[in-house]
């Protein structure tokens, strides 16, 4: 039977009618019914009421196999006894204090014993706030103001960060060889939206051409090295080099923003490409799933902050739950552990585009370590290079009928063609995940 979009929505909202009358309900008091809007999947949210493990369990009385994990966060799964233990035995000491407390120097340790080009690092309580301190710590250094980012790369929501993260062809971004910047939202004023020079991955004449022209202004790029949030595009090894021995001789911080790559190796996915950033913004896995967000670097440039040059405050900086919870993780995340989640990721993704193959397909699973797209391309063999890939030759109707067929067959992925795993997860719960999205793809192309 060939799936129609109205058909899944349909059948999305028979599964889960608990969630659908909790989505509706519940307007009358959270505006948009919840604040975590980006989660937002079908008609409604799926509501979920508790996790272990590889899976969820939603209000509706469905289990399904997490492909979300939260946005990438739970790389060893949900409720992981390490991590419960911790937060347990933290919490009856009491957890929050106006006092310093040595929780966070050991989550420090470990992040700065593991990344080389960390050597000092600062907490804040999500990735938004420490992309935000990232680039302040790069304005006092430089002296100057101007960001540079890519297009599709998101960094957190606010000011010029959020600037040309999702954009869209609708929108008029100007041309690839000079994207105009465009705010992510209504809200974001123009001074910030004129702040930012838009780039375009994997394409180095433009980069550099861009970045010459703006060095005086420049005091940052920052960028992911596979992107997540605003669509997934690996970096090529070779470009992301250029664009550093670039920075370097342009007196351009270079801000790596790993809240999700962090997950690609024990080192960080910086150490796959041998390139070292000045800064890197983490955050997501290293609050072992509570509120955390981190900027680490080289001392030089982490130095702004000794002195309170740089003035960054936040009540919550440095949260001994988050530290605890964090560490947790960190230490059951081995370097066994990753080549086991990565090689997860590759066994699923070899095997569907050998299949979509040798189906004819243009359906496409890319990517590189635990964090995969899909997408619908317009013909086979299509790749996705940069961030305008995506919009120019993908199919979102399909995508979307995807998202909803996968959590109606009970598995849950990112919405928007993502599928993120997890420690727990079994060969089982790998070969019933290939299976299912062979059944659905063959019954988009029916
Ligand atoms: C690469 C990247 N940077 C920053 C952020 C913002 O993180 P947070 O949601 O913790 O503010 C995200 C969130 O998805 C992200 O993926």
């Amino acid at each position: 039977m060939k799936l129609t979009l109205e058909d899944s929505l349909k059948r999305f909202s028979e599964t889960f009618p608990e969630s659908k009358r909790a989505t509706e309900s519940q307007s009358d008091r959270i505006t948009g019914s919840f604040s975590r809007r980006g989660s937002t999947f079908g008609p409604h949210g799926i509501f979920v009421e508790k996790g272990e493990g590889a899976y969820i369990y939603t209000i509706d009385g469905k289990k399904l196999l997490d492909l979300s994990n939260n946005f990438t966060v739970n790389v060893i799964g949900h409720s992981h006894p390490a991590i419960v233990k911790a937060i347990q035995s933290e919490a009856g000491k009491g957890f929050s204090f106006g006092n310093p407390k040595s929780e966070e120097y050991r989550l420090a340790k470990i992040l700065t014993d593991r990344i080389e080009s960390v050597e000092k690092v600062r907490f804040f309580c999500s990735s938004s706030e420490a992309c935000h301190g990232a680039a302040r710590f790069a304005r006092a250094y430089t002296g100057k103001d101007k960001l540079a980012k890519f297009e599709g790369g998101y960094h957190g929501f606010i000011g010029d960060l959020a600037v040309s993260a999702h954009p869209s062809p609708e929108r008029f971004p100007g041309p690839e060889t000079k994207p105009v910047p465009l705010p992510d939202s209504a809200g974001i004023p123009a001074y910030e939206t004129n702040n930012v020079i838009v780039l375009t991955q994997n394409r180095i004449d433009i980069c550099e051409k861009l970045l010459r022209e703006n060095a005086a202004d420049i005091a940052c790029l920052i960028m992911e090295l596979q992107s997540a949030a605003g669509g997934v595009v690996l970096l090529e090894k070779e470009f992301v080099r250029a664009i550093r021995e670039i920075t370097k001789e342009l007196g351009i911080v270079l801000i790596f923003d790993e809240t999700v790559s962090l997950r690609a190796d024990y080192h960080g996915f910086q150490n796959i490409f041998g390139v070292k950033p000045d800064l890197t913004v983490m955050g997501k896995m290293i609050g072992g799933g509570l509120p955390i967000g981190a900027v680490g670097g080289a001392s030089e440039v982490m130095s702004v902050i000794e002195d309170d040059q740089v003035r960054i405050m936040g009540t919550h900086h440095g949260h001994p739950l988050a530290a605890v919870a964090g560490i947790a993780c960190l230490e059951t995340l081995t370097p066994d552990a990753y080549t086991r989640l990565n090689g997860m990721a590759a066994r699923v993704r070899d095997e569907l585009n050998a299949w979509s193959l040798e189906k004819g397909y243009a359906f496409t699973l890319y990517g590189g370590h635990s964090v995969l797209g899909y997408a619908f391309m317009d013909k086979p063999g299509r790749q996705i290079t940069t961030h305008r890939d995506y919009w120019y030759y993908t199919i979102p109707h399909f995508t979307h009928i995807m998202a909803l067929e996968m959590a109606i067959k009970g598995y849950y992925p990112v919405h928007r063609g993502e599928l993120c795993f997890s420690l727990p997860m079994s060969d089982e719960d790998i070969k019933g995940l290939s299976d299912t999205i062979k059944e659905i793809v063959d019954s988009i192309y029916a």
